[in-house]
């Protein structure tokens, strides 16, 4: 069985998508061991609350200094005994610490066609808006592996999304949800958890 657990900042849909991926058995071989998110009110700890789900919150706002707060992060992710963390939607950058730590264990789901609009700055709804202003018409989201940099580390899985005409950024993010990251990074984890299978027999 493949331990993970959820980092979240915000509404938690991509988390929703895994929940309801476990339930009905499209995600395989895992079990959701917690989720962290560093904002008390998201509403994704509410969803987590709602499966059973352990939710913890570690907010910057509750440390003196990012040191701090990196140390506590680290430390709660640690006491869970993770196998793969999956930032969905989480919208802190990692300490260094915890990417050479989990070095190959970490995955994040980004709503762009990575190499395009990624990296620093490019979060949630700004991805989108600088989609529509670029004028592209297929955007799509990304799974890939977490390293020291932003949006860089090894790409896992892509799905494309059409543009179209009369998108605002809020239609446009909905859509790129919709047709790829809650398809793509559910699937992302079941296939990790099967290969983890083969790893652990
Ligand atoms: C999602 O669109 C996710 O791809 C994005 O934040 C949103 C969170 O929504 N993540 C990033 O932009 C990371 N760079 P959710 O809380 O409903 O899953």
């Amino acid at each position: 069985m493949l331990k993970i657990i959820v980092c979240v900042s915000g509404g938690g849909t991509n988390l929703q998508a895994i929940i309801d991926g476990v339930e009905r058995g499209t995600i395989r071989n895992t079990q959701i061991g917690g989720v962290i998110s560093n904002n008390a009110g998201a509403y994704a700890l509410e969803r987590a609350r709602k499966a059973g789900i352990p939710a913890y919150c570690i907010s910057p706002k509750d440390y003196g200094n990012r040191q701090e707060f990196n140390d506590a992060f680290l430390k709660k992710v640690n006491s869970l005994g993770p196998d793969l963390i999956v930032l969905a939607g989480f919208l802190v950058i990692l300490p260094e610490k915890m990417t050479q730590a989990y070095k190959d264990r970490i995955i994040n789901i980004h709503p762009s066609l990575i190499p395009s609009f990624c990296g620093t700055g490019f979060y949630g709804l700004k991805v989108h808006e600088a989609a529509l202003e670029r004028g592209v018409k297929v955007t799509g989201a990304t799974v890939h592996y977490v390293d020291e940099g932003t949006d860089t580390g090894r790409i896992i899985a892509q799905k494309a999304v059409e543009v179209l005409e009369d998108d605002t950024p809020e239609i446009l993010q909905r859509r790129v949800m919709e047709q790829a990251e809650w398809v793509i990074l559910p699937e992302a984890i079941d296939r990790i958890a099967a290969e983890y299978r083969v790893l652990d027999t």
